[in-house]
Protein backbone atom coordinates (compact mmCIF):
# COMPACT_ATOMS: atom_id res chain seq x y z
CA UNK A 1 0.00 0.00 0.00
CA UNK A 2 3.26 2.23 0.79
CA UNK A 3 3.86 1.96 -2.81
CA UNK A 4 0.74 3.07 -4.47
CA UNK A 5 0.50 5.91 -2.18
CA UNK A 6 3.94 6.94 -3.21
CA UNK A 7 2.96 6.06 -7.06
CA UNK A 8 -0.37 8.67 -6.64
CA UNK A 9 2.19 11.46 -4.96
CA UNK A 10 4.24 11.57 -7.57
CA UNK A 11 1.35 11.71 -9.85
CA UNK A 12 0.39 14.34 -8.30
CA UNK A 13 3.90 16.13 -8.14
CA UNK A 14 3.79 16.25 -11.74
CA UNK A 15 0.59 17.71 -11.88
CA UNK A 16 1.78 20.17 -9.63
CA UNK A 17 4.37 21.66 -11.49
CA UNK A 18 3.29 25.33 -12.53
CA UNK A 19 3.87 25.88 -15.76
CA UNK A 20 1.94 28.87 -16.31
CA UNK A 21 2.92 30.56 -12.77
CA UNK A 22 6.60 29.78 -14.08
CA UNK A 23 6.14 31.53 -17.19
CA UNK A 24 4.27 34.23 -15.62
CA UNK A 25 7.46 34.82 -13.50
CA UNK A 26 9.94 33.95 -15.76
CA UNK A 27 8.67 36.01 -18.76
CA UNK A 28 6.86 39.02 -16.84
CA UNK A 29 8.01 38.76 -13.22
CA UNK A 30 4.19 38.72 -12.70
CA UNK A 31 2.14 36.07 -10.71
CA UNK A 32 -0.47 35.08 -12.97
CA UNK A 33 -2.93 34.46 -10.94
CA UNK A 34 -3.19 38.11 -9.58
CA UNK A 35 -4.43 38.74 -14.02
CA UNK A 36 -6.88 38.21 -15.66
CA UNK A 37 -9.45 35.09 -14.87
CA UNK A 38 -6.60 34.49 -12.41
CA UNK A 39 -5.98 30.63 -13.60
CA UNK A 40 -2.82 29.34 -14.60
CA UNK A 41 -3.82 27.36 -17.62
CA UNK A 42 -2.85 28.16 -21.19
CA UNK A 43 -6.00 30.19 -21.58
CA UNK A 44 -5.00 32.88 -19.08
CA UNK A 45 -1.48 32.84 -20.21
CA UNK A 46 -3.21 33.66 -24.09
CA UNK A 47 -4.76 36.86 -22.08
CA UNK A 48 -1.46 37.66 -19.97
CA UNK A 49 1.51 36.65 -22.13
CA UNK A 50 1.16 35.78 -25.57
CA UNK A 51 0.57 33.71 -27.98
CA UNK A 52 3.72 31.48 -27.85
CA UNK A 53 4.26 31.11 -23.84
CA UNK A 54 0.52 29.85 -23.73
CA UNK A 55 1.42 27.52 -26.65
CA UNK A 56 4.23 25.89 -24.51
CA UNK A 57 2.07 25.92 -21.41
CA UNK A 58 -0.82 23.91 -23.05
CA UNK A 59 2.27 21.64 -24.97
CA UNK A 60 3.51 21.05 -21.12
CA UNK A 61 0.46 20.58 -19.67
CA UNK A 62 -0.74 18.04 -21.68
CA UNK A 63 2.30 16.20 -21.75
CA UNK A 64 2.39 15.88 -17.70
CA UNK A 65 -0.76 14.43 -17.79
CA UNK A 66 0.31 11.97 -20.43
CA UNK A 67 3.29 11.70 -18.43
CA UNK A 68 1.93 10.91 -15.44
CA UNK A 69 0.27 8.15 -16.54
CA UNK A 70 2.82 6.39 -19.01
CA UNK A 71 4.58 6.85 -15.38
CA UNK A 72 1.74 4.82 -13.59
CA UNK A 73 1.39 2.01 -15.79
CA UNK A 74 5.75 1.31 -15.54
CA UNK A 75 5.17 2.25 -11.94
CA UNK A 76 2.35 -0.43 -10.98
CA UNK A 77 3.92 -2.85 -13.20
CA UNK A 78 7.30 -3.08 -11.61
CA UNK A 79 7.88 -6.46 -9.73
CA UNK A 80 8.71 -4.70 -6.40
CA UNK A 81 5.44 -2.47 -6.30
CA UNK A 82 3.82 -5.84 -5.11
CA UNK A 83 -0.16 -5.51 -4.61
CA UNK A 84 -1.29 -7.46 -1.19
CA UNK A 85 -1.66 -10.91 -2.41
CA UNK A 86 -5.48 -11.57 -2.32
CA UNK A 87 -5.81 -8.54 -5.10
CA UNK A 88 -4.85 -9.95 -8.99
CA UNK A 89 -2.54 -7.95 -10.20
CA UNK A 90 -4.18 -8.01 -13.64
CA UNK A 91 -7.06 -6.34 -12.08
CA UNK A 92 -5.04 -3.71 -9.24
CA UNK A 93 -3.12 -1.83 -11.92
CA UNK A 94 -5.47 -0.56 -13.85
CA UNK A 95 -7.70 1.02 -10.99
CA UNK A 96 -4.35 2.32 -9.70
CA UNK A 97 -3.16 3.88 -13.06
CA UNK A 98 -6.74 5.37 -13.12
CA UNK A 99 -6.33 7.00 -9.36
CA UNK A 100 -3.06 8.17 -10.88
CA UNK A 101 -4.75 9.69 -13.49
CA UNK A 102 -6.88 11.62 -10.90
CA UNK A 103 -3.96 12.54 -8.72
CA UNK A 104 -1.97 14.10 -11.90
CA UNK A 105 -5.51 16.46 -12.24
CA UNK A 106 -5.60 17.65 -8.36
CA UNK A 107 -2.25 18.45 -8.25
CA UNK A 108 -2.45 20.93 -11.60
CA UNK A 109 -5.93 21.98 -9.73
CA UNK A 110 -4.32 22.28 -6.59
CA UNK A 111 -0.69 22.68 -6.85
CA UNK A 112 1.27 21.77 -3.83
CA UNK A 113 3.38 24.91 -4.50
CA UNK A 114 0.99 27.76 -5.08
CA UNK A 115 -0.64 26.94 -1.86
CA UNK A 116 -3.45 24.97 -3.31
CA UNK A 117 -4.35 26.90 -6.31
CA UNK A 118 -3.49 26.25 -9.96
CA UNK A 119 -5.48 25.57 -12.96
CA UNK A 120 -8.94 24.00 -14.26
CA UNK A 121 -7.06 21.01 -15.78
CA UNK A 122 -8.50 20.97 -19.26
CA UNK A 123 -5.43 20.39 -20.92
CA UNK A 124 -3.38 18.33 -18.54
CA UNK A 125 -6.84 16.06 -18.89
CA UNK A 126 -6.56 15.96 -22.69
CA UNK A 127 -2.63 14.78 -22.25
CA UNK A 128 -4.95 12.10 -19.10
CA UNK A 129 -7.38 10.72 -22.22
CA UNK A 130 -4.27 10.61 -24.93
CA UNK A 131 -2.38 8.24 -22.73
CA UNK A 132 -5.23 6.58 -21.90
CA UNK A 133 -7.37 5.81 -25.07
CA UNK A 134 -6.20 8.05 -28.05
CA UNK A 135 -9.84 7.97 -29.74
CA UNK A 136 -11.38 9.12 -26.35
CA UNK A 137 -8.74 12.34 -26.12
CA UNK A 138 -9.43 12.59 -30.06
CA UNK A 139 -13.00 12.74 -29.95
CA UNK A 140 -12.80 15.37 -26.47
CA UNK A 141 -10.03 17.54 -28.53
CA UNK A 142 -12.25 17.72 -31.67
CA UNK A 143 -15.69 18.71 -29.93
CA UNK A 144 -13.13 21.24 -28.20
CA UNK A 145 -12.11 22.66 -31.43
CA UNK A 146 -15.46 22.90 -33.35
CA UNK A 147 -17.21 24.72 -29.92
CA UNK A 148 -14.36 26.65 -29.88
CA UNK A 149 -14.50 27.91 -33.73
CA UNK A 150 -17.94 28.25 -33.71
CA UNK A 151 -18.58 30.20 -29.59
CA UNK A 152 -14.40 31.33 -29.63
CA UNK A 153 -14.94 30.60 -25.68
CA UNK A 154 -12.01 28.22 -24.11
CA UNK A 155 -14.22 27.52 -21.23
CA UNK A 156 -17.68 26.42 -23.00
CA UNK A 157 -15.44 24.45 -25.23
CA UNK A 158 -13.20 22.78 -22.29
CA UNK A 159 -16.26 21.88 -19.91
CA UNK A 160 -17.98 20.25 -23.54
CA UNK A 161 -15.24 18.63 -24.30
CA UNK A 162 -15.01 17.11 -21.00
CA UNK A 163 -18.82 16.09 -21.36
CA UNK A 164 -17.71 14.49 -24.47
CA UNK A 165 -14.99 12.52 -22.84
CA UNK A 166 -17.75 11.00 -20.26
CA UNK A 167 -19.98 9.97 -23.37
CA UNK A 168 -17.14 8.24 -25.31
CA UNK A 169 -16.04 5.65 -22.58
CA UNK A 170 -19.55 4.79 -22.20
CA UNK A 171 -20.17 4.29 -26.17
CA UNK A 172 -16.96 2.84 -26.73
CA UNK A 173 -17.30 0.10 -23.64
CA UNK A 174 -13.69 1.02 -21.94
CA UNK A 175 -12.92 -1.08 -18.52
CA UNK A 176 -14.75 0.00 -16.06
CA UNK A 177 -12.02 1.85 -14.06
CA UNK A 178 -11.16 4.41 -17.26
CA UNK A 179 -15.35 5.19 -16.76
CA UNK A 180 -14.79 5.89 -13.57
CA UNK A 181 -11.60 7.62 -14.07
CA UNK A 182 -13.20 10.15 -16.84
CA UNK A 183 -16.24 11.01 -15.51
CA UNK A 184 -14.80 11.68 -12.11
CA UNK A 185 -12.29 13.68 -14.23
CA UNK A 186 -14.78 15.53 -16.06
CA UNK A 187 -16.85 16.60 -12.90
CA UNK A 188 -13.58 18.06 -11.50
CA UNK A 189 -12.73 19.79 -14.56
CA UNK A 190 -16.31 21.19 -14.95
CA UNK A 191 -16.57 21.85 -11.32
CA UNK A 192 -13.58 24.13 -11.60
CA UNK A 193 -14.95 26.33 -14.11
CA UNK A 194 -17.43 27.27 -11.61
CA UNK A 195 -16.51 31.38 -12.16
CA UNK A 196 -16.99 30.52 -15.80
CA UNK A 197 -20.39 28.62 -15.78
CA UNK A 198 -21.31 32.15 -13.57
CA UNK A 199 -19.56 34.66 -15.82
CA UNK A 200 -21.46 32.73 -19.27
CA UNK A 201 -24.38 32.82 -17.47
CA UNK A 202 -23.85 36.59 -16.81
CA UNK A 203 -23.12 36.74 -20.47
CA UNK A 204 -19.64 37.98 -19.16
CA UNK A 205 -17.37 34.96 -20.31
CA UNK A 206 -14.64 36.78 -22.57
CA UNK A 207 -14.52 35.42 -26.33
CA UNK A 208 -10.71 33.87 -27.61
CA UNK A 209 -8.75 37.33 -28.35
CA UNK A 210 -10.63 39.74 -26.05
CA UNK A 211 -7.72 40.65 -23.02
CA UNK A 212 -9.67 41.81 -20.22
CA UNK A 213 -12.09 38.93 -19.03
CA UNK A 214 -13.96 40.58 -16.00
CA UNK A 215 -13.18 37.90 -13.85
CA UNK A 216 -13.59 37.96 -9.85
O1 LIG B 1 -8.84 25.30 -19.51
C1 LIG B 1 -9.21 26.50 -18.95
C2 LIG B 1 -10.23 27.16 -19.79
O2 LIG B 1 -11.27 26.27 -20.06
C3 LIG B 1 -10.75 28.41 -19.21
O3 LIG B 1 -9.69 29.25 -18.81
O4 LIG B 1 -8.66 31.33 -18.04
O5 LIG B 1 -10.75 31.42 -19.37
O6 LIG B 1 -10.82 30.59 -17.04
P1 LIG B 1 -10.00 30.72 -18.28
Amino acid sequence: WIASVVGLAIAYLFGSTPTGYLAGKLLKGIDIREHGSKSIGATNVLRTLGKWPALVVLLVDVLKGAAAIVFARWFYALPSVTPPAALDLQTWVPWAVCLAGLAVLMGHGRSIWLNFTGGKSAATGLGVLLAMSWPVGLGAATVFGVVLAIFRIVSLSSMLAALTAIALVWALEQPLPYRLLVMAGGIYVIARHRANIQRLLAGTEPRLGQSSPEAK
